[in-house]
């Protein structure tokens, strides 16, 4: 995961830099650099492989004095955790710094090389800074370049910018991954969040998705990503915040929504080389993928979930035989296991009871265990033999979220390289999927836009007593997935089905007064999900569609709202529909005034039977 931070200082600014991207650490990172501005304007960078300490040594030995700098902590996702594939990177006119994915770098990187940029490393971050150097060099001014270059870019990131022409500038900007103004005196920041600003100040402004910012000594100017400037808020940050930061969101739950696009990215870079367009995981596991005669996936709740989906992924990708449960029934249920069997816990807490005692039992029976867990301490972490972390970072709402997409992502990972090693799927078939992956932190973003008609859906579904969730193969699980998240935080009675099953009992339910939600991406089995709709428009039921645009197009129902997603490869299409079924789950919670962080009767953490 990157961490980034920028000061227009008053005082030489390399160490404070380097206290604040301490504050950064938690979110992982592999290396680390900083550049200021030295007397004269030039342009300095220092930059370190591994840990801040060998960054800091490297800072004793040859000092920076400058006023102005920006700083990063690495993650590698395109290209080793080297030193020069380390940020900040540089041009003579501009040093940048950048977390995210530009998912469109290599054609950005053919056009500048035509164009006669030259390259110095392998990652796509460099891409934005020849970008910018182009238009500087075509003449604009450093602000003007910034916002030509935000046009070309996509995917989604965070990014600061520092330019020699320029000692009283850093310029940031957002798009899917958080960026915060801080707001000194006389002196002005920019982090990716406020514990990163907390050493200088509590007055914060968190920029909103596509937001640029220019800040100076004496403030800030906030654009929107038409160019507008725009007033954001400025928020007094309390003591306590500084541990776990709601930002600017009313719920801890809605953050961690929108946080999806950036853990994505940093849990993509952990198991993905989006250059080599390979899946990445540690060199030796303690199983062999290709010997497996059977996976074994258990958890509970929306961990569940997120395994249902992804044994579509495994048994597609890589055509192994999974097993799946719930925890609470597995464990008594004393099953057979597979001699050369895997079995997968899943977990955000890694301390959920019944998955804990599921992973004793077959690590007594002599079974290989692996976990996917956020807690990265959590006692499902220890006991498992081989662990592969979700990086969704703290998840304080109950109701479960980033942590879901971030394990769905994860498993689909596991499920490519098992898919691979089994002699499944080719090399070609690998690097679609991979690119396929590399584009979701720029398609959840996107996904995100549909928060202001989902928030007025809300208002009628809050009125509803029931409501059923449907979807077919893959959307299967995320229509279970939807109709837990609306009953745990609404209190309103749900149900999920496969959209098959609705002939055979369900449909009896079906009248106007109930809201069906399809979850219908235009894949093979569209045209079966539409027939299954018909059925139920048939009867007066309310149907809100959620498909994309090849599906909104199709479809040939009246429905009381259709909420499209951006096309996109079926594959990944279960991590994207998470987003608006979690968002159409928050918004009637808000609007009933229930607890949504803190649901009633619910724990985060479920470490009783
Ligand atoms: C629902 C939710 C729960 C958990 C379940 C398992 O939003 O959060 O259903 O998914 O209690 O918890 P973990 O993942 O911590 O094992």
């Amino acid at each position: 995961m990157c961490g980034i931070i920028g000061i227009v200082g008053r005082e030489p600014v390399a160490g404070h830099l380097v206290d604040s991207l301490k504050r950064l650490e938690y979110r992982g990172y592999d290396s680390a650099g900083v550049a200021t501005l030295e007397p004269g304007g030039v342009l300095t960078r220092r930059r370190a492989e591994g840990k801040l300490r060998n960054l800091e040594a490297r800072l004793a030995k040859e000092p920076l004095v400058g006023l102005v700098g920006i700083g990063h902590t690495r993650w590698a996702t395109h290209g080793a955790p080297t030193e020069s594939n380390a940020h900040p990177h540089a041009t003579a006119r501009v040093a940048i710094v950048h977390n995210g994915i530009i998912e469109n770098f290599r054609e950005l990187r053919d056009e500048l090389i035509a164009a006669g940029q030259v390259f110095s490393s392998e990652t796509d971050s460099e891409v934005v800074a020849q970008l910018v150097d182009h238009h500087l060099g075509a003449g604009l001014s450093p602000e003007l370049a910034v916002a030509a270059a935000l046009k070309r870019l996509k995917g989604a990131f965070a990014l600061a910018f520092l330019f020699p022409a320029d000692d009283d500038l850093v310029v940031g900007a957002r798009r899917g991954s958080p960026l915060a103004v801080g707001w000194g005196d006389g002196e002005m920041y920019l982090g990716s969040d406020a514990l990163a600003l907390a050493p200088f100040t509590d007055r914060i402004t968190y920029l909103e998705e596509g937001d640029w910012v220019a800040i100076r000594r004496g403030g800030a100017v906030i654009h929107d990503e038409t160019d507008a400037v725009v007033a954001r808020p400025l928020t007094v940050v309390s003591a306590s915040a500084f541990q776990v930061d709601r930002g600017n969101y009313r719920h801890f739950m809605a953050k961690e929504i929108h946080e999806q696009p950036e853990v994505i990215g940093h849990t993509l870079a952990r198991y993905i080389d989006l250059a080599a367009e390979r899946i990445r995981l540690p060199a030796t596991l303690p199983f062999d993928w290709a010997k497996l005669d059977r996976l074994t996936i258990v958890a509970c709740g929306t961990a569940f979930y997120a395994g249902l989906t992804a044994k579509y992924w495994f048994e597609q990708f890589a055509r192994l035989p999974v097993e799946i449960d719930v925890a609470s029934e597995f464990r008594y249920r004393e099953p057979p296991l597979a001699d050369n069997g895997l079995a997968l816990f899943v977990s955000q807490s890694g301390e959920t009871a019944d998955t804990l005692a599921s992973l004793r039992y077959c690590k007594a029976h002599g079974l290989h265990t692996a976990a996917v867990v956020n807690v990265p301490t959590s006692t499902i972490a220890r006991e498992a033999e081989i662990v592969f972390p979700t990086l969704a970072g703290p998840e304080i709402g109950v109701a479960s979220t980033k942590a879901f997409t971030c394990q769905l992502v994860v498993m689909a990972c596991l499920a490519i390289a098992a898919g691979k090693a089994r002699g499944r799927l080719s090399e070609a078939e690998e690097h679609t999927l991979v690119r396929a992956l590399g584009e979701l932190p720029g398609l959840l973003a996107r996904a995100l836009k549909a928060e202001p008609k989902i928030e007025r859906l809300a208002r009628q579904i809050a009125k509803a007593r029931d409501v059923i969730y449907l979807g077919r193969g893959s959307s299967f699980p995320i229509a279970l997935e939807g109709a837990l998240k609306l009953k745990e935080i609404s209190y309103i009675h749900s149900e999920g089905y496969a959209a098959g099953e609705l002939k055979h009992g369900p449909i009896a339910l079906i009248d106007e007064t109930m809201p069906v939600v399809v979850i219908a991406p235009h894949d093979r089995t569209y045209e079966k999900t539409v027939s299954n709709m018909q059925e139920v428009a048939a009867r007066g039921g309310r149907i809100v569609l959620i498909t994309c645009e090849k599906g909104a197009a199709e479809a040939s129902v009246p429905t009381l709202e259709t909420i499209v997603m951006p096309d996109m490869p079926p594959e990944i299409a279960p991590v994207v529909y998470a987003v608006p079924i979690q968002m159409l789950a928050y918004h009637t919670a808000v609007f009933m005034g229930t607890d949504v962080d803190q649901p009633r009767n619910l724990a985060k953490s479920v470490t009783v039977e």
